[in-house]
């Protein structure tokens, strides 16, 4: 059955795309991309920077916020966003992924997989009916179906039965999601490996049982980047046009530029605040480690055009020193720096697909990238 649809197409150049995606919580300008709030919390950033430095949307995680502090404690509290103070649209992650790479002794069977918390040890079973539930309790604005994703290398034997399981689990949480206000989504996630026709399959499947947007799901995975970009060119003519295209945990700078030119909307990544906490900082010119002692006497900033006020006012040397004296301070400046980066790229590829010059920018953008820090 088909569902509303939430996702208005504005603009369109080549592959790329641009449109308007409304949550109960507010719009969400595409291409979008969401930074990763776990816990509730983004890493180093407070909601009121996470705004200015443009983000429309966040990402959390059901596997994190059922273990602590429990979706249902959440709920009572008014939801994600009373919780957290964050007043805008919210995704949230099904688990599946998160229990692969987290939890202990874990089992993927029929019903759903087992495994123990992280935290402390209990016993927990998430089924693809809880994980539509505790994302409710959440009060998330998009929900993800329970997937189950490969890393790759795989056999395809593996990938073929990760496909078909996660196909039934997304008629479960379709299921699962009836009732729901009809103004909050669910996507499916298209899994497949690094095999073309298990991309087709498990797209065609979610294209028959119907969701408000479809994921790409497991890639960045430990495939190289042309692969994943393979992936992408391969399953979108198998994805419905008219609905958005989530690239999941992805990615670089670059991946998101060479993704939204194949025709993605939207994106999550803990890239810009993780890679900021390790004393690195995105920029025009390409990464930067300010790790490294050639940074310990440079006065300039890190970008003397960019809007972001911390990217234009604290000299290197300084974000040197933060970094290596290891102050909390530094790595927030460089959360920032590096979430402004991300939403600043988002901004410059929207304009640029409403303008019709994407390919032009997209090709400046490599070139700035590739010249590197002078
Ligand atoms: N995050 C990154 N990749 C994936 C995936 O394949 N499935 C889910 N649920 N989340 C992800």
């Amino acid at each position: 059955m088909s569902l509303a649809n939430h996702f208005e197409l504005l603009g369109r150049d080549g592959e790329a795309r641009t449109g308007l995606l409304t949550t109960p919580h507010g719009a969400v300008r595409t291409p979008a991309f969401m930074p990763v709030g776990t816990q509730g919390a983004m890493k180093g950033l407070h909601w009121r920077e996470m705004r200015d430095a443009g983000t429309d949307i966040v990402l959390g995680n059901t596997y994190h916020l059922m273990l602590r502090p429990g979706a249902e404690r959440i709920a009572e509290l008014g939801g994600l966003q009373k919780f957290t103070t964050w007043d805008g649209p919210m995704l949230t992650d099904s688990g599946g992924f998160q229990v692969m790479s987290l939890a202990q002794l874990r089992k993927v069977k029929e019903q759903g997989v087992t495994f123990r918390s992280h935290i402390d040890g209990t016993a927990i079973e998430l089924t693809p009916e809880r994980a539509v539930e505790v994302q409710r309790l959440l009060g998330s604005d998009i929900a993800m179906q329970l997937d189950e994703c490969v890393r790759l290398p795989a056999e395809r034997s593996d990938i073929e039965r990760a496909v078909q399981l996660s196909l039934r689990w997304a008629e479960r949480s379709k299921r699962a999601f009836e009732g729901a206000p009809a103004a909050n989504m669910l996507f499916g996630i298209v899994q497949g490996g690094d095999s073309p026709e298990l991309r087709r399959t498990s797209a065609r499947g979610l294209t028959e049982i119907g969701f408000h947007g479809y994921a790409i799901g497991g890639l960045a995975v430990g495939e190289p980047q042309a692969v994943m970009l393979a992936m992408i060119e391969e399953t979108i003519p198998s994805m419905p046009a008219d609905r958005p295209r989530y690239l999941m945990g992805v990615g670089t700078p670059d991946d998101l530029l060479e993704a939204v030119a194949r025709g993605i909307d939207m994106f999550d990544c803990v890239m810009p605040t993780r890679n900021g906490r390790h004393g690195m900082a995105f920029t025009r010119f390409g990464q930067i480690n300010l790790r490294n002692a050639r940074h310990a006497n440079d006065p300039r900033p890190l970008d003397e055009e960019s809007s972001w006020p911390a990217s234009r006012n604290y000299s290197r040397a300084y974000l040197h020193h933060l970094v290596r004296s290891g102050e909390t301070l530094g790595a927030m400046l460089l959360s920032g720096i590096n979430v402004a980066y991300y939403q600043n790229l988002m901004q410059a590829m929207r304009t640029a697909i409403t303008e019709r010059n994407f390919q032009l920018f997209r090709e400046r953008t490599r070139g700035d990238w590739a010249r590197g820090d002078i």
